[in-house]
């Protein structure tokens, strides 16, 4: 027997998710909530959901679905909504699935005290929090993680991680974002909230959703923060997406506990097309290996040995970084991509979304949930990585 899951929140980013989740093998129910109605029936209706949902469980709201005998709930809503959303799905008995950040406010205390009550919450209730950063579901971030586990960097010595993401930076406007953030029943009342924010003279910067820059280096290395300093960018031409801004860009230099410095560069204001690979990426530099732009150096270096020469570079297409999924999930999926074609014009498996990394994100979560194991991005403090 599988699990049964609902989703809350089917706007731009749950709805990719909605067909996804449905079509794991481990989830055997789906539930849909969302306070637009239209946005549950255009899933609702769709006959490929019907062996999975019943009109049953559709939901408008949060506090109807927590009702619910379901085992799980992802939660796509907007990213101010979700720490408190997380907290009330824990309480109700759920395992939680949330998109990243784990909260954005421009107040950090604020941010601190939820992510403490997010661990407490996990801990007291015994339920899994998941937080599903795309980051840590990239190829790089997969490769790495193995090289790290196999002590292949030996010491870390340093590491980048950028995320570059104009506000209006074509097929991804962040002005389009927020104004579809802010409008519907529930994202109408934030504006007026955030102004209160700006009024105690709390105002937002990039680092209040650093997950995509942060995550990379710090998944692979297992390790936090333990000093920062930092540099922000002002925006100079008063431009209105900006008014609540503190800073448009913020780069910042951290001492890590294990002794590396990592930098990272969180750009909301700069030119160009930036590619996936140039817009959210890492570098991570070790004594004995490191890696780069889907290069990976090694010196062949052990412990307080020289370095046997010459050093070794060997460069990877990304979709061979990727973990191999269970072959159930892989054939699930793959059903889910060709679904509109007949037997004999389905095509291969092919990772698509975010370069693919929804699948593998998608993937993890119920597999983790059935099997009562702790989530690659967890709310366990007394569980340190390496995870299992
Ligand atoms: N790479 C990434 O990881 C990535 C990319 C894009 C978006 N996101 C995250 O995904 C989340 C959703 O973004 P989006 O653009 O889809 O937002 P959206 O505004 O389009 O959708 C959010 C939906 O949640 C619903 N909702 C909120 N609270 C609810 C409640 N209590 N009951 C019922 N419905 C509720 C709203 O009605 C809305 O339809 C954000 O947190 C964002 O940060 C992550």
């Amino acid at each position: 027997m599988g699990i049964s899951i609902g989703m809350v929140g089917l706007g731009s980013f749950g709805s990719v998710f909605a067909g996804l989740f449905k079509a794991h093998p481990r989830v055997d129910r789906i539930a849909l909530c969302d306070a637009e109605p239209e946005r549950v029936k255009r899933f609702a209706e769709d006959p490929w959901f019907a062996d999975k949902f019943n009109p049953k469980d559709a939901y408008d709201s949060l506090d109807a679905i927590c009702k619910a005998d379901l085992d799980a709930l992802v939660i796509i809503t907007q990213p101010w909504l979700h720490a408190p959303q997380c907290i009330q799905a824990m309480e109700s008995g759920k395992d939680v699935y949330s998109a990243v950040p784990v909260t954005c406010l421009p107040d950090s205390e604020e941010v601190l005290d939820w992510c403490d009550r997010i661990i407490q919450t996990s801990l007291r209730t015994g339920k899994h929090y998941m937080l599903g950063e795309t980051t840590v579901f990239h190829p790089q971030t997969m490769f790495c993680r193995k090289k790290a586990l196999a002590g292949e960097f030996g010491d870390f010595v340093y590491a980048e991680g950028e995320y570059c993401h104009d506000v209006d930076v074509p097929g991804c406007s962040l002005r389009e974002v927020n104004r579809k953030r802010t409008s519907g029943k529930l994202g109408s009342v934030w504006p007026e909230k955030l102004e209160g924010y700006r009024k105690r003279g709390k105002l937002s910067t990039p680092m209040n959703y650093p997950t995509h820059s942060v995550s990379g280096p710090v998944f692979v290395m297992g390790t936090r923060a333990v000093k920062v300093s930092a540099c922000g960018y002002r925006n100079r031409t008063a431009d209105p997406f900006f008014a609540g801004y503190d800073f448009s860009n913020v780069t910042a230099l951290f001492r890590l506990a294990n002794g590396a410095s990592l930098r990272i560069a969180e750009m909301r204001e700069a030119a160009g097309r930036i590619s996936p690979l140039e817009s959210e990426t890492f570098r991570i530099l070790g004594t004995s290996g490191s890696f780069s732009e889907n290069i990976w150096y090694s010196n062949g270096r052990t412990g307080s040995r020289e370095a046997i020469h010459p050093q070794v570079q060997t460069r990877y297409e990304s979709a061979e970084l990727f973990d191999p999924l269970p072959p159930a999930v892989t054939e699930a999926f793959r059903d889910y991509q060709n679904r509109n074609r007949s037997d004999a014009e389905k095509g291969d498996f092919v990772p698509t979304g975010h370069g693919g990394i929804r699948i593998w994100c998608t993937s993890s979560s119920p597999r983790s949930m059935k099997n009562g194991r702790v989530s690659s991005i967890h709310g366990r403090p007394d569980i340190i990585w390496p995870w299992g």
